[in-house]
């Protein structure tokens, strides 16, 4: 994959990140624990390297289990005791608010910092990362002063006459471990702590190795915010350390995971030890359903985007395309015109559509299922390989000829990847779309009310998105069915996560 030196590479180079961005680099970012920065007792670092030259830019402290148990004495002292416990609903509003404006006022910094982590174009990170964040908070921030319980009767007997008061509360569910992945680091934050925080939680929040520096900035964005020390704590580190003792922790007593179905998994079965509360976001296969007399101007541009937004690293990304024989051919021909025309290169060049991988390691695990596609059959329309150039990229590819037992359809590719197949009648397409252990997301494309309406409730999924795809709103429940994961992020369904529900009868 290494250019040799008189190879003149199509990929244009990386613009030098702007002063804003040197200057946080320079600060060496450490752990959050307790309101300071601080060093992990670890001493061992973990290198950050920009996806599009594959040049290490930062490192970051390598958290061991003595700062994760720091941790979460500071996140449990915070919740205990001191301000927060204390304060006011609105003023949780007020401080979730402040940090809602801090992100937007740091935006351009915040978009640059993640395209230069994850590899995603700087554009697309002002576009949609960077508002979805500040959104999340201000969203949730409303929520903190409308949580409620409710009063209801009972029938409980007693001597004549007896009365009872009845009625439920909720209450922050305590101290939550939050673990987030890669794909859209900021969002994947703000989404886990601004619930948490709206409903009165403490939180600790461990970025993912490969793109812990947004949620760094977002760390010291916090502070500047005026959040009691020890609400929220960040620690850099790894899954299979960081991130496992986290889970196991006796004094955690929830997390929120996205990530894969592996390790959701694993995380599941560590929290059951301490019957930890669990939510668990994870991976998908979805489907982008067109039907035979949807609008192809539309499909087209759909799908495409459906699959090749964030190169595809998107847990709801549209990998698997049906579309009905009459219009297969079109779609096909059309979406592969799109990934065709997609101009490859780093996330800060502006005229970038589409940016690297995140990591050496995505790069190859997408190669090779684009290799086993191959080895199964599947015709490769267009595509199908990485561009001689050090950064991890990999060119928007399609697949066809796919059947329901290649691994190329079965399992999540996590890049852009699409695999296509061809079908003749709804139940026929509801079978294939629900063919998967997945149950995230689908999409449907078609003006044909009565067929929309009857293939909705067929298909197993968390949300089903019509004439659209990766419409997701703070107000919108967002999670899975199946091996997709349980628990709904968003609305009233994420403050519900983050408390418990207590009933109260008194005897009156
Ligand atoms: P991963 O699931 O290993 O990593 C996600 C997060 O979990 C990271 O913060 C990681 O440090 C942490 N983690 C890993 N092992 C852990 C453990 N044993 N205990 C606690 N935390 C742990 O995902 P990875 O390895 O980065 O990517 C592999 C595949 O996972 C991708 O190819 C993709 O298919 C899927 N994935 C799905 C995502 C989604 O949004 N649903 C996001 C990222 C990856
Ligand atoms: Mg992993």
């Amino acid at each position: 994959m290494n250019a040799s030196p008189e190879f003149r590479s199509e990929i244009a180079p990386q613009p030098e990140p702007s002063p804003a961005v040197a200057k946080f680099l320079a600060r060496k970012p450490r752990l959050l624990i307790g309101g300071e920065w601080v060093e992990s007792s670890s001493k061992t670092r973990i290198p950050v390297f920009d996806p599009a030259t594959g040049k290490q830019i930062a490192e970051v402290p390598d958290a061991n289990a003595e700062d994760v148990n720091r941790a979460v004495a500071a996140a449990r002292k915070a919740f205990e005791s001191g301000p927060w416990p204390d304060m006011l609903p609105a003023q949780r509003e007020a401080l979730l608010w402040r940090l809602a404006d801090l992100i937007d006022r740091h935006a351009e910094e915040l978009a640059e910092l993640e395209s230069l982590d994850n590899g995603k174009t700087k554009l697309m990170a002002s576009m949609v990362d960077i508002p979805a964040a500040s959104a999340q908070f201000r969203y949730m921030a409303g929520w903190a002063t409308k949580i409620e319980g409710s009063t209801f009767q009972t029938s409980l007997p007693g001597p004549p006459g007896a009365k009872y008061h009845t009625y439920t509360v909720r209450e922050p569910v305590g101290v939550v471990g939050q673990i987030v992945p890669w794909n859209f680091p900021l969002i994947m934050a703000a989404t886990k702590l601004a619930p948490a925080l709206a409903a009165g939680c403490t939180c600790v929040l461990k970025p993912a190795e490969q793109t812990p520096l947004s949620a760094l900035r977002l760390g010291e964005l916090i502070i500047e915010a005026g959040f009691p020390p020890g609400v929220v704590n960040i620690l850099t580190g790894y899954g299979e350390t960081t991130g496992a003792a986290i889970v196991a922790h006796p004094d955690v007593d929830k997390i929120a995971f996205t990530g894969s179905t592996e390790v959701g998994k694993i995380i599941n079965k560590s929290a059951s030890d301490t019957v930890k509360r669990v939510s668990l976001e994870l991976g998908g296969k979805s489907p982008v359903i067109v039907l035979p007399d949807a609008d192809l101007e539309t499909v087209v541009g759909g799908a495409a985007q459906a699959i090749f937004f964030n190169s595809g690293q998107v847990c709801v990304a549209g990998s698997r395309l049906f579309a009905h024989r009459k219009v297969f051919d079109k779609v096909l021909e059309g979406v592969a015109g799109v990934a065709k025309s997609m101009k490859l290169g780093p996330g800060l060049h502006p005229e970038t559509q589409m940016g690297p991988l995140v990591s050496r390691e995505q790069q190859e695990r997408v190669l090779g299922y684009i290799k086993s596609g191959r080895e199964e059959g599947a015709a490769v329309v267009v595509g199908g390989d990485a561009p001689q150039h050090p950064g991890y990229f990999v060119r928007p590819t399609v697949l066809a000829d796919v059947r329901r037992d290649m691994r190329v359809f079965r399992e999540e590719i996590f890049g852009p990847v699409l695999v296509a197949q061809r079908f003749d009648d709804l139940d026929e397409v509801a079978a294939a779309a629900n063919d998967t252990p997945y149950g995230l997301a689908a999409s449907i494309w078609s003006n044909d009310l009565r067929a929309v309406h009857r293939l909705v409730p067929k298909i197993k999924a968390g949300t089903v998105w019509v004439n659209c795809h990766h419409m997701i709103d703070a107000n919108m429940p967002f999670g899975g069915y199946k091996q997709s994961g349980f628990g709904r992020e968003n609305g009233r369904t994420a403050i519900e996560m983050y408390t418990e529900l207590k009933s109260v009868c008194i005897a009156i």
